[in-house]
């Protein structure tokens, strides 16, 4: 098992690229098994998540290889498929799996999928995605551990969700491009990875319209296409790298980082005491190391993401006052506190609430990542803490991070992976 050796103390300080969007790739990837040729995928990350859906995709019969020198292009024919049977124990590995229910049915007429896997973040029911593609026509059975999903006849209709799923406004997005006539999906998920699930749409001959609002509308089509496509910068990245220079009072320009995708995140960091300036095609951030506290509330997009609590809880914990933090979104997400706790944090967890006492500074310590943004919250911990920090369970970080390490110590962090 793989650990990351953090020796704290460095400000971070210089400029670095940001990578292709976790979260828009992989259902992007997902919606690409409807294409009718080969599609190509540029700044595609090269994550743990996007190697399982690529080998679940070929599992499904479609060719799928990176195909230049850098490895950031994926290349995708799905017109080889012959199977409607995601692989079980693939599937465990990635929840966003899931999304291929939509898509292959659209396809195939049928998908046989398990339980989605991934973080252990709480309990993610599935109940929006089956209530979305159930008024589309599609019938469920479900029989050891699996679901099968059946329709051969999709039909127009208009959806409303009872939460904004990202997920489940994504697998309708996806499955309603080839019903007949036109879906309305109302209180969608308005997160930038839907306008660029949207894009990717369009781009093999969809019709879709609205992403990006709570109103969706999608034309169903009979055919569609290839294409080329670029995915969008991964605004996670984005936010943690932020966040590394706030903990670390350094000084780091992200190039490629689109500005009114963090801005929920940009405006707390202010509140802090970082100064985040958006300069050319990218965002500057200079951290101070007088760090005042803030309260926080998870919320869906355009809210504060809950992608970026446990990071925001790190640097939280060496601000001089209280902070609180309020997760709405996911019920079991304050992992990372009993483990900032061992590099003497003082956090205390009531239910979905925590209460952040600020102290001067952490100390290194042993500690251990069980997902994959509690990772990134102690590896940001690690950064400021004075001496060493070992992080295990880092193939949780990998999942969502395009070696991370290589990143941070590109920006001047003490930072090593010992496998
Ligand atoms: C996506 C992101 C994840 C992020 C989350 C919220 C991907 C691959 N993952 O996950 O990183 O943390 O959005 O921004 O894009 N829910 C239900 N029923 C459903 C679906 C969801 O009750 O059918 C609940 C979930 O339990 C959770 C909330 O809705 O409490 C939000 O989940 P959702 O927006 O679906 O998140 P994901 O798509 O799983």
């Amino acid at each position: 098992m793989s650990e990351f050796i953090i020796t704290g103390g460095s400000k971070l300080d210089g400029e670095i690229a940001v990578s292709g969007g976790k979260n828009a790739v992989l259902p992007i990837m997902a919606a690409s098994v409807m294409a009718g040729s080969p599609c190509i995928l540029h700044n595609a990350p090269d994550l743990v998540d996007v190697r399982v859906m690529s080998e679940i995709l070929r599992g499904l019969g479609a060719v799928v290889k990176r195909v230049n020198l850098e490895g950031q292009s994926i290349y995708i024919d799905p017109t080889t498929m012959n199977s409607h049977v995601v692989d079980e124990g693939l599937m465990r590995q990635v929840r966003s799996s899931i999304f291929l229910m939509g898509p292959l049915v659209a396809r195939m007429g049928k998908a046989r999928v398990s339980y989605p896997g991934g973080c252990d973040i709480g309990q993610r029911p599935i109940d929006q995605h089956l209530k979305g593609l159930k008024a589309l026509g599609v019938s469920f059975s479900e029989a050891h551990g699996h679901i099968t999903a059946e329709g051969p006849e999709l039909s127009g209709v208009d959806i409303h969700l009872d939460i904004p799923s990202v997920g489940a406004t994504e697998n309708i997005m996806m499955c309603a491009s080839m019903a007949n006539g036109v879906t309305v999906i109302r209180n969608a998920a308005k997160e930038p990875e839907i306008v660029d699930l949207q894009g990717f749409l369009n781009a093999i001959g969809a019709k879709v319209r609205g992403a990006g609002t709570d109103v969706i509308r999608i034309e169903g089509v009979r055919n569609v296409g290839g294409c080329e496509y670029t995915v969008m910068p991964d605004r996670i990245e984005v936010g943690t790298l932020m966040v590394a220079a706030a903990i670390t009072a350094g000084d780091i320009y992200l190039r490629n980082a689109v500005a009114e995708h963090v801005q929920a995140v940009t405006s707390k960091l202010r509140e802090v005491g970082t100064t985040v300036s958006i300069l050319g095609k990218g965002i500057r951030v200079r951290g101070s190391h007088k760090r005042r506290p803030t309260d926080l509330k998870t919320l869906p997009y355009p809210g504060f993401p809950t992608d970026m609590q446990p990071q925001m809880m790190a640097l939280l914990s060496i601000a001089e006052g209280t902070s609180v933090i309020s997760e709405t979104v996911f019920e079991s997400r304050f992992k990372q506190a009993e483990e900032l706790g061992r590099m003497g944090a003082r956090i205390r967890t009531e239910g979905r609430t925590a209460i952040i006492k600020g102290v001067p500074r952490l100390s290194g310590a042993r500690v251990e990542s069980s997902d994959l943004r509690s990772g990134a919250s102690l590896v940001l911990a690690g950064l400021s803490a004075e001496g060493r920090t070992i992080v295990s369970g880092i193939e949780n970080v990998d999942r969502g991070y395009e070696r991370l390490e290589d990143k941070l110590a590109a920006l001047g962090a003490g930072i090593i992976r010992q496998e």
